[in-house]
């Protein structure tokens, strides 16, 4: 299959162009480098720089490619943002989503996959999470994707078009060669920043609460592997073949870690001491989120590959120890 891969210069959508050939498709890359990186692209997959709202430049990629599905990576992905620049988001994520989904329309591509997450739920009503758990959202990121989640179940309704949405949990994790890897900036997630704190980058590493009503006090969370997530994106190719399907999957391995068990797992598989201070609680942290990913299993035979914290730690030191200042770009 013929795949636009919208924001795969970023961080899932990279490994997600690795898996797609891997798997015997052809990706195409879209994006314009803003938060990607160029030495996350492949070098012999062909690369667009450009916006993914520019209905001009993407019908023309669309048509030109014979783009047969696309997939769509390239959100702003900072919760704490979201909640202090709500125009940022809403535009990128929603406005840029809808155009990117109109001139689809306009050119006749009908199959689409979405990067949704698990902060679509806000804080849940039940542990582990399922597919029809109430969607509540706490901050602008978690309901811009549901914004587009009920756009693209009403397109489906109205034009057919066949879309998978994921609710991704914490992705975690680099490719197994260490050839690319996770380089947010600013890095505001967890393991990245304790690898930071283990290799003397950072001076310490803050706990955000150690009050929470959870096994040590400490926020609970479901890391799951960025090739992990990027696999359930090819199973799902198949349902797509017929129009006007419309499936929504939560992604993670069930079994969650508190910030306590990343720092020890950092510690382990570094063998190097990580500095930590107890903070605060940080503002719009649900206690704890794990999913019960039985429907993408059963549906998908979806499997996780990486199923302990320690595996996925080990991947993302190995893309830490050979690129220690990330992409350089
Ligand atoms: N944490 C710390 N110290 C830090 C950074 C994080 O204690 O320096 C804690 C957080 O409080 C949280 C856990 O580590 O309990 C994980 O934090 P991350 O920032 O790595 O990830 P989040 O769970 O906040 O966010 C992730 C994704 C979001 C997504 C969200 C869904 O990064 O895109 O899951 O809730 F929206």
């Amino acid at each position: 299959m013929k795949v636009l891969v919208v924001g795969g210069a970023g961080y899932i959508g990279s490994h997600c162009v690795r898996q797609l050939i891997a798997a015997g498709h052809e990706p195409v890359v879209l994006d314009n480098l803003v938060y990607g990186h160029k030495g996350a692209l492949t070098p012999e997959v062909p690369f667009y720089e450009g916006d993914l709202g520019d209905k001009e430049f993407v019908g023309k990629v669309l048509k030109d490619e014979g783009i047969e599905l696309v997939m769509h990576f390239a959100a702003y992905c900072f919760v704490g943002e979201s909640v202090t620049e709500p125009f940022k988001y809403y535009e990128n994520n929603v406005v840029a989503t809808l155009r990117l989904l109109e001139v689809m329309h306009e050119v006749g591509v009908k199959k689409f996959v979405f990067s949704s997450t698990c902060a679509t739920y806000g804080v849940p009503e039940r542990l582990p999470m399922t597919e029809d758990l109430a969607q509540a959202p706490i901050n602008p990121y978690g309901q811009t994707k549901l914004d587009v989640e009920n756009i693209l179940k009403a397109l489906s309704h109205a034009y057919g078009l066949s879309f998978a949405a994921f609710r991704y949990f914490n992705a975690a994790g680099a490719s197994v060669d260490g050839s690319i890897g996770e380089d947010h900036q600013p890095e505001t997630h967890l393991i990245p920043l304790v690898i930071d704190a283990a290799v003397g980058k950072r001076e310490n590493i803050k706990i955000f609460g150690t009050d929470y009503d959870t096994p040590d006090g400490t926020c609970l969370r479901d890391y799951v592997h960025v090739d992990d997530l990027s696999r359930a994106h090819i199973a799902v190719f198949d349902k797509l073949s017929e129009p006007g399907q419309a499936f929504f999957y939560n992604l993670g391995t069930g079994t969650p870690n508190s910030v306590r068990e990343v720092i020890s797992a950092v510690e382990r598989v570094t063998g190097k001491k990580v500095p930590v201070i107890e903070d605060v609680r940080r503002p719009g942290d649900p206690p704890a989120l794990f999913a019960d990913s039985t429907k993408a299993q059963t549906e998908l035979g979806w499997k996780v590959e990486f199923d302990s914290i320690d595996k996925i730690v080990e991947t993302a030191w190995n893309w830490h120890s050979k690129n220690p200042n990330g992409y350089n770009d």
